[in-house]
């Protein structure tokens, strides 16, 4: 179901964890499966400077956050806004249909995150 680069980010997940003095935090819900992800980002020089995530969905949500953390991290935060669901799963060489909803998580949990830094301001 799942092809070699989406396995490796399931098996071997970059970036797990959180970081507690984060700049950022964003936390979204799937409404299609009511899994949860959550991103956690320190900023500086309005670059991602390290990016964290937390999830209790399935695999093709572990491997995107995974994937996602490794696209944004050192990248200028008006960058970082732009990367979409879509560029997610094109980046582990795609996902099964019926998993697309699971890379959602993760840049809109990017998206939350930034969201929360810039209302720290
Ligand atoms: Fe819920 Fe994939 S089935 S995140």
């Amino acid at each position: 179901m799942y092809n070699e680069k989406v396995m490796d980010h399931f098996q071997n997940p970059r970036n797990v964890g959180s970081i507690e003095d984060a700049d950022g935090v964003g936390e979204v819900g799937s409404a299609a499966c009511g899994d949860i992800m959550k991103i956690f980002i320190k900023v500086d020089a309005d670059c991602i400077a390290d990016i964290k995530f937390q999830t209790y969905g399935c695999g093709a949500a572990v491997a995107s956050s995974s994937m996602l953390t490794e696209i944004v991290r050192g990248m200028p935060l008006t960058q970082a806004e732009t990367v979409t669901n879509a560029q997610v799963a094109e980046a582990l060489g795609g996902l099964p249909g019926v998993k697309l909803h699971c890379s959602n998580l993760a840049a809109d949990a990017l998206q939350s995150a930034i969201a929360d830094y810039r209302s720290r301001l």
